[in-house]
């Protein structure tokens, strides 16, 4: 750990102490409309709502070396030019830290006795990112320098940006007044926004022509305007615009200077779109600028930020966990991560380019589920946004664009899960604040947009849906795939030009899910529960004998006699069975059958977890998603075999997955077992960063397995569901406090040698404070409850009266 840095845990920081980490580590900026990536050498980019749509700031994915463009400060001083953050110039730095925090990153690099600190941070509700810049002199003599920023415009649509030169190299247009630059490319046709990056102070010069400050033939390392220490004021027409100022600075021993450079997006609105001809309306740009060139506004929109994630961290804090990554992860970064997949779903990343999917139907409905305690507002629109994109026989879109809401129709619908997920996202809401009136907005379809029918038709569409389109064995049918994309039991594609995941027709087939029969199980027990809460018993009867009779198909035709079958082929032959060559077992099934309730009055929940352990767990790894892993490609499985083994889907350990066998081991009571497979995946405790590789504070989607030859090696880190449900396991099922439709229950399910902890809870609107003792070495099960001192029965405390009051709560565990 040391190697490459540390946690900062009072600060909620993730501290990196050697810019060249093993991949880029990177932080993300924003919540709420402008968002930004930052690695820890101030790589990434920036854009507003739609990393595709409306991007600000240009990035080369799959670069060489990897994380080139970015958000850069170049010093000159003599002879010498370096850069804070190290990259791009590469000079060696006297001293480099980079702390990533809250939604901001703080870079600070010294060379030569000055020390420069970059904090980038993106304030609460504004369309802007500030670089607060510190420039210190740490020795005895007077420093002369020249400070440069440095980004490079992209034409907001980002596909067309990084494919169309033949147009794009004639379009780019700019203004300057002062030291603002403003990016305007487009702005005289349709576009009614552009991009201003400013800096507070004077400035000696600046660029917007890359060609005039980088060089045709130099490169981000050696730029020509910072090696010649000056800018010369180039007008971009055309080509590739960016914006650089030049400032110069003689600080005195032991003095520091501050100023920001401020990179906005502004949106013209109703106001006159011009000044003159060909000079656009700047008045907002301006403004936003003249604002930020009071210091004291910046250190104010950096304390909000504070402010605002204290707050929203204030919603779940656990102070006293006997484990400390459990503790770390659940009171910050699984929060952290949780905004970020909420916000970006699958879309934006150091390995999702913007460009490709949006918003995951199934995704986004998972990501609330560690998400709405934190802004359920937020939560409740997305939920509506979501349910829109369903189309009114039941099936979904599969992805949808965040700026314009509308489903993607190259990918379309046909994943038979995707429906379910709708009702664990709006339950967890519902059981978060008690607001039933969600269930009665009228969200319309994809393709009957006008239509009245509420979330509650969605949620019951979406059940019918499952349980009419079910295959020869009774189970659901998977259609293009199931949770698991890469099991496309109906596609057989001998092209490699088509996609796996849509080819193929799913109409008459007969390929079955098991995982999609869990779901619903699960799914079922949940809308019978919120039944019960809305008082109507008779609906929730219904669902009870839909569950009772999905239980018992997948008992009658879904057990293999170890664990649970994953699938039925086109063919009606099992995939994740003994039978089986390879592919014996998946993890998916098993982890849903039981959490669906299969296997309790049996012994087979028990014994399919045990499989698991066996062929799956690893201690160090975590489980990988099947066994054995598939060493040639089939037609009959798709996708899931097209990979080597051990990576992705096929047998990779897939953290999404893991964290419902957690779930699963805490049901059982089994303490010990849940914290040890929690801790075998999570980033905080794996100690090895040459190995692992990513950052060690986010989940990764994935972990090369030991069926890999490079077991350990953690790939595609930020956007996974595993930050969800990660959240859920640790502080609903670990520590378990969980929100139920009346109240709060307390079932904690730990290792035995623990003998207590503390959870503050805020819970509509009333702060719990839970003390759980457990003087017996228990794992589960609260023997007394005592709320504000008086003995309730259960371990649900019941829903206190009065927003803003604080109520304490005393759990023993025993029997
Ligand atoms: C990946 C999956 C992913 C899917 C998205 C596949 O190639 O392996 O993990 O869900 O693409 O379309
Ligand atoms: C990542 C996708 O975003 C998710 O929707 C899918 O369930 C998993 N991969 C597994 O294929």
């Amino acid at each position: 750990m040391a190697k490459y840095g540390h946690f900062d845990d009072a600060n909620r920081e993730f501290v990196i102490t050697r810019p060249d980490t093993p991949l880029p580590w990177l932080n993300m900026l924003g919540q709420d409309d402008f968002f930004g990536i930052c690695t820890q050498t101030a790589g990434g980019y920036s854009f507003w709502k739609d990393a595709r749509l409306r991007r600000l700031t240009r990035y080369r994915y799959n670069s060489n070396p990897m994380d080139n463009d970015g958000r850069f400060l170049y010093i000159k001083q003599g002879k010498t030019i370096w850069n804070p953050g190290w990259k791009p110039v590469r000079t060696p730095l006297d001293a480099f830290e980079c702390r990533h925090g809250l939604g901001y990153t703080r870079i600070t690099g010294r060379k030569g006795g000055v020390e420069v600190e970059q904090l980038i941070f993106v304030p609460p509700d504004e369309n802007v990112e500030i670089w607060k810049v510190t420039v210190r002199n740490a020795s005895r003599t007077t420093k002369r320098l020249s400070l440069f920023s440095f980004v490079e415009f992209c034409f907001f649509e980002a596909l067309n940006d990084m494919t169309n030169y033949q147009r794009t190299y004639s379009i780019g247009e700019v203004e300057v007044e002062g030291s603002a630059i403003y990016h305007k490319t487009e702005y005289r046709e349709r576009r009614n926004h552009y991009t201003l990056f400013g800096c507070t102070r004077d400035i000696a010069g600046y660029d917007t022509s890359r060609d005039a400050f980088v060089g045709v033939h130099h490169g981000l390392h050696d730029p020509r305007a910072v090696l010649a220490g000056r800018c010369s004021n180039s007008r971009a027409y055309g080509w590739n615009p960016i914006g650089a100022h030049q400032v110069d600075l003689a600080i005195k021993p032991g003095k520091s200077e501050a100023f920001a450079f401020v990179l906005a997006y502004v949106e013209q609105g109703d106001l006159p779109k011009f000044d003159a001809p060909f000079v656009m309306n700047k008045a907002k740009g301006r403004d936003v600028l003249a604002k930020y060139s009071d210091m004291a506004v910046v250190d104010g929109a950096f304390a909000a930020l504070r402010r605002r994630w204290l707050d929203l961290l204030s919603a779940y804090q656990a102070p006293q966990v006997p484990n400390v990554h459990l503790q770390r992860m659940t009171n910050v970064w699984n929060q952290v991560q949780c905004m970020a997949t909420f916000n970006l779903s699958r879309s934006t990343s150091g390995y999702e380019t913007g460009i490709g999917r949006g918003m995951g139907y199934r995704d986004s409905n998972q990501d609330i589920l560690g998400f709405v305690h934190l802004l359920p507002a937020r939560a409740r629109q997305r939920i509506l946004d979501i349910a829109s994109t369903q189309l009114s026989d039941g099936t979904c879109f599969h992805q949808y664009q965040p700026l314009t809401k509308k489903g993607n129709a190259d990918v379309g619908g046909g994943f038979n899960d995707d429906p379910l997920w709708l009702i664990l996202s709006t339950c967890a809401y519902v059981r978060e604040t008690g607001d039933r009136t969600i269930l009665g907005e009228p969200c319309g379809y994809a393709d009957k947009p006008g239509s009245r029918d509420t979330l509650l038709h969605h949620i019951e569409t979406s059940m019918a849906y499952t349980l009419r389109n079910r295959g020869p064995h009774g189970l659901p049918l998977i259609g293009h795939a199931d949770w698991n994309d890469c099991l496309n039991l109906n596609c057989f594609s001998k092209e490699p030009n088509e996609s796996f995941q849509v080819t193929g027709d799913i109409a008459g087939s007969k390929a079955e899910s098991v995982m999609i029969a869990g779901l619903f199980l699960y799914a079922a027990r949940e809308l019978a529960a919120l039944y019960r809460f809305l008082g109507s018993p008779a609906d929730a009867a219904r669902l009870d004998g839909h569950h009772a009779d999905m239980l018992r198909t997948v008992e009658e035709q879904a057990w293999d006699g170890a664990w649970y079958t994953r699938a039925f082929d086109a063919e009606g032959r099992p995939v994740g069975s003994k039978a089986c060559d390879e592919g014996k077992i998946f993890i998916e099934s098993q982890a849903w059958c039981v959490l669906g309730g299969a296997g309790a009055g049996n012994g087979r929940a028990k014994k399919a977890l045990q499989a698991v352990e066996k062929y799956l767990y690893r201690p160090d790894l975590g489980c990988a998603l099947q066994w054995p892993p598939y060493s040639t490609y089939h037609l009959e499985l798709g996708e899931v075999t097209s990979y080597p083994p051990g990576f992705k889907e096929n047998a990779g350990v897939f953290s999404h997955n893991n964290t419902w066998i957690h779930i699963c081991w805490a049901l059982l009571g089994d303490g010990r077992r849940a914290l040890d497979y929690y801790l075998s995946i999570c980033p905080s405790a794996k100690r090895d960063h040459d190995v692992y590789r990513s950052e060690p504070y986010v989940y990764a989607q994935m972990t090369a397995s030991q069926f890999s030859p490079t077991p350990g090696e953690a790939k595609n880190s930020w956007l996974t569901g595993t930050a969800a449900w990660s959240f859920v396991v640790g502080s609903q099922y670990i520590l378990g406090v969980r929100p139920e439709f009346d109240g709060l229950r307390v079932d904690p399910c730990v290792p035995t040698d623990w003998k207590g902890f503390t959870v503050q809870r805020r819970f509509r609107g009333v702060t719990y404070t839970i003390s759980v003792r457990n003087p017996r070495g228990r794992s589960k099960g609260v023997k007394s409850l005592l709320v504000d001192g008086r003995r309730v029965e259960g371990n649900v405390i019941p829903l206190a009266a009065g927003a803003g009051t604080a109520v304490s709560v005393e759990a023993t565990l025993g029997s």
